[in-house]
């Protein structure tokens, strides 16, 4: 599938239409996200934003309650400005609508200006996104100029993905669709290309025999929250493995591009997708281990377990917790097995990504009975580095081998600004650059790959294993490593 885009589109006044406008996403990420683009004069010179939300509230009781309540203390401190802060938010109206009202978009159309690039922000239940671009597309809101963006997950499983993606095909071009994974956003993600593609060094080792295992966590320390009621139908799986950390997989072991084109990027990633091995229902029993966390402490605090949390409901078998072994089956990565594990309330807050090199055939210099190999370790949360793990000679008389850090800190390599990802990622919607979103081919093979996985675990009969808060999840995972003499990163430490 190809995308006809126009990368450099010029500017037009834009109505940034935000559905889901008084939810979590708004407050936490997405206005704070526009206010940095609008400090750092980034929104087109005539934007507003038409947030749209169910409750009754006036202009004025929406920018109290809502914006300078919820949405501002999620703007950095540093980052405040009061005069600008009041410039933002005259760029703002509130639309009342009920999305469900076919009337109701009459009121958006009368909010919204003709002549402009319009934005829709679905930032909804994904159950809603056919409702909403069909009522868009019949108030006649929708032009050549407009632009979706649709916020994961979309859809629970591969048909409701592909039954979205034809409905809202109907209403916008591919071109005109933004399928968002805020990890594509992240500076260090993107970095990762740089890494591999402008370095030359890395070219010649990325592959098998010289790679002999890829390790990809993301670790979190934070629990369900207030969002039980999407966390306990979505689960870990759905929530973080088949978007952040599958496209963390495609990165790591996709082909090199031809160019930074959206469909050329997008190309190489669909091929890795393409080649992910399906999971046999003995590779789910074997290779999958589904967790959920119990009463524990996390940074010394004692925390609640997942079925104590707020809304959970009783006997829930949502997992908060994945680690599995995948493979993909093509010629520079045979047999050589990618980890990926995510969890909430672990341990500690870490998403890295670590390449292990295969060991040395032989070797002449003592290491204490340990054949350790080279390893590239690439954090991208909570700090920002990258580590190349080589032997030294330990010093002393004799001669005796350890491992020691190669260490590029790239905070303070480079100190400018990071810009969240969401902030990024709202730019590339504005200025029409695709590179870093999902296509639609991309997203169903990535479905295609996990939908299997769910459905050997609800057909398993088992229970997710439970594990304790504060911990790297169950026993389960490491053996899963253990099974062939390895160990997750922080274990090897
Ligand atoms: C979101 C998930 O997509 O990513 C959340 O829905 C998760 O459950 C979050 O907490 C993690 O993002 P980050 O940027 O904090 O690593």
């Amino acid at each position: 599938m190809t995308t006809h885009h126009a990368s450099a589109t010029p500017d037009l006044p834009l109505d940034m239409i935000i559905f889901g406008g008084t939810g979590d996403l708004s407050f936490r990420k997405l206005l704070p996200a526009l206010y940095m683009a609008h400090l750092h004069c980034n929104l087109p010179p005539d934007t507003r934003i038409l947030t749209i939300g169910r409750k009754p509230w006036s202009r004025e009781e929406y920018i109290n309650e809502f914006m300078e309540a919820k949405a501002k203390p999620f703007i950095e401190k540093k980052a405040f400005d009061a005069a600008a802060w009041d410039k933002f938010l005259a760029l703002f109206e509130y639309v009342r609508m009920d999305v469900d009202s076919v009337e109701d978009y009459q009121r958006l159309k009368e909010a919204s200006r003709d002549g402009v690039r319009r934005v829709f922000y679905l930032a909804t239940s994904p159950d809603l996104f056919t409702h909403i671009c069909e009522n868009l597309s019949a108030a006649g809101l929708v032009d050549e100029n407009s632009r979706v963006v649709l916020e994961k997950p979309l859809g629970h499983d591969l048909a409701s993905a592909q039954e979205i993606n034809t409905a809202v095909g109907k209403h916008f071009s591919e071109a005109q669709i933004y399928r968002i994974d805020h990890y594509l956003g992240k500076e260090t993600v993107q970095n990762l290309m740089v890494l591999r593609f402008g370095n030359a060094i890395f070219g010649p080792l990325w592959q098998a025999p010289y790679i002999k295992r890829v390790q990809i966590t993301v670790a979190e320390e934070v629990g369900v929250g207030s969002r039980a009621g999407f966390y306990d139908k979505t689960g870990a799986l759905r929530d973080m493995v088949q978007n952040h950390l599958l496209q963390l997989l495609c990165i790591v072991a996709m082909e090199p591009p031809v160019s930074l084109d959206p469909d050329a990027v997008r190309d190489e990633k669909l091929k890795v997708l393409r080649s992910l091995r399906p999971m046999t229902p003995e590779d789910i029993a074997r290779d999958t281990v589904r967790g959920q966390y119990t009463a524990g402490a996390v940074n010394g605090e004692p925390v609640k377990g997942y079925l104590e949390e707020d809304n959970v409901p009783p006997g829930s078998r949502a997992e908060t917790f994945v680690a599995l072994r995948a493979h993909i089956n093509n010629w520079r990565w045979a047999n050589v097995p990618f980890f990926l594990r995510t969890g909430k309330r672990m341990q500690k807050k870490v998403s890295e990504i670590v390449i292990e090199f295969s060991e040395l055939p032989f070797s002449i210099i003592p290491s204490g009975g340990r054949n350790y190999g080279n390893r590239l370790v690439i954090q991208l949360q909570p700090e920002e580095s990258i580590q190349l793990q080589m032997l030294a000679k330990e010093p002393g008389s004799g001669m005796h081998m350890l491992p020691v850090n190669l260490n590029l800190d790239l905070q303070q390599a480079f100190t400018e600004r990071r810009a969240e990802a969401y902030e990024r990622l709202l730019i590339d919607v504005i200025r029409g650059r695709l590179t870093h979103f999902m296509r639609r081919d991309e997203l169903e093979a990535a479905w295609a790959w996990a939908e299997p996985i769910l459905e050997g675990w609800s057909k398993s009969g088992d229970k997710p294993r439970g594990y304790t808060a504060g911990t790297f999840g169950p026993a389960a995972s490491t053996a899963l490593m253990a099974r062939e003499n390895a160990v997750w990163a922080e274990e090897s430490q």
